[in-house]
């Protein structure tokens, strides 16, 4: 989530939000074929993601367990021979940006969707990967500016599309790895690793439990008859970014604080035996992610299990955790998880998801709850918040790939 991508939010809509993908390749090459003149040679995608939990705990080196979700982003693609890259908005009114794949390759003012893209091609070239010239006409349905990682997925098919035009031998970590530096050195969100590789790396049917130091990845399957419900709370924030940084810039203090590398390496008995004033907002912000990190943990072990009760208890204790200890949740978010827990019970869980600052909360229940749980939404939200609910019903997908 980032500055640039809330800008653009706020200013256009995004291409059907039930498309498929099937819809969004036609939307690509024909957008590709009307600018271009000549029809494209490639299709790929890049899912946004929803995080189940561990929020906060990625750029501490920890754990979190998100899955990649029916939304995406798909470009239409071919080489070009004269090193220039060109760029298409198709959602925008076919808005281009162009740049010299030989020359530096820096961010631009104006176009700052573009920027996500132009890092990508700028680290796969420091990388010492032989990209060349293309034409990449872009659309999506990701939610913009809702914490599903609309910026990871522009990364990641846009990494995606450059393997597969240059017959890259990119890794799919590796491609995460350049779309987490393109958003620290063109976007200026000092994200973690979690929305690229999820997004590059997802599997179908399974969330992902995914260690944040070693990149290593163990598929977790969502039990059948489960559902993900995500509900945006549709609440318009700002300066997120400039909070993140700052989030990121404590957890950071603190673990040095505590002679360790990371949060990750911490726990919760060095913390409280440590001269960190309790309570005070360095406590908190560890409080917060050495416990996050321990109930991720055993969240994918109660979830492999199919025990939807412990699921859920994890995904409250984290939900409080945001609210109480890292203090990233709004009034109609916690409103959100009041209504849905109530409706929940003991059957799954539901907690914010993303980031944080308004954005969205994800929910885990039996499929068959799905429709009471919509219902709650819709009588209570909208009244009390004078905001209207998005309801997303979301089924974990594949990474980025070929189409
Ligand atoms: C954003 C970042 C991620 C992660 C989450 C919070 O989505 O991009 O790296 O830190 O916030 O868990």
């Amino acid at each position: 989530m980032s500055i640039n991508e809330l800008q653009l939010s706020n200013e256009l809509e995004p291409c059907a939000k039930n498309a498929s993908t099937a819809d969004l390749k036609q939307r690509a090459a024909k957008a590709f074929e009307a600018v271009c003149g000549y029809p494209a040679t490639t299709f790929v995608q890049a899912p946004g993601r929803v995080n189940l939990i561990g929020e906060h705990t990625d750029y501490n080196d920890g754990f979190v367990m998100p899955c990649a979700i029916d939304y995406k982003a798909v470009v239409a693609c071919a080489k070009r021979d004269d090193g220039i890259v060109r760029l298409i908005s198709v959602d925008y009114d076919n808005v281009q940006d162009s740049f010299d794949v030989n020359a530096d390759i820096t961010p631009t003012d104006d176009k700052l969707w573009a920027n996500y893209m132009r890092g990508v091609v700028h680290f796969l070239k420091e990388k010492g990967y032989q990209v060349g010239g293309a034409d990449i006409a872009i659309t999506g349905n990701v939610p913009l500016g809702a914490g599903l990682s609309s910026s990871a997925s522009l990364e990641v098919v846009t990494g995606q599309a450059m393997k597969a035009l240059y017959d890259l031998t990119v890794k799919q970590s590796e491609i995460a790895l350049i779309g987490q530096a393109s958003e620290h050195n063109f976007a200026g969100c000092l994200c973690g690793i979690m929305d690229q590789m999820i997004s590059a790396c997802g599997e179908k049917g399974h969330a992902l439990l995914l260690d944040c130091r070693s990149l290593k990845t163990k598929a977790v399957h969502i039990p059948d008859g489960v559902s993900i419900m995500i509900v945006n709370s549709n609440v318009p924030h700002s300066l997120v970014d400039g909070a993140y940084n700052a989030l990121r810039h404590q957890c950071e203090e603190v673990a040095r604080l505590l002679g360790k590398k990371a949060l990750r390496d911490a726990t919760l008995t060095e913390l409280n035996a440590s001269s960190i004033e309790k309570g005070s907002d360095i406590y908190k912000r560890a409080h917060h992610v050495i416990s996050e990190n321990e109930r991720t943990v055993a969240c994918a072990d109660a979830l492999m299990a199919g025990d939807l009760q412990k699921v859920g208890e994890h995904m409250y204790a984290s939900h409080q955790s945001m609210r109480h200890d890292f203090e990233i949740t709004v009034p109609e978010i916690d409103f959100i998880v009041e209504i849905l827990s109530d409706v929940i019970g003991t059957q799954g869980g539901v907690r914010m998801t993303g980031g944080g600052f308004g954005g969205c909360c994800v929910a885990l229940m039996p499929t068959t709850m799905i429709e009471q749980a919509k219902q709650a939404i819709e009588t209570h939200y909208e009244v009390n918040t004078g905001i209207k609910e998005s309801i997303y019903i979301c089924t974990a997908q594949d990474g980025a790939g070929l189409i």
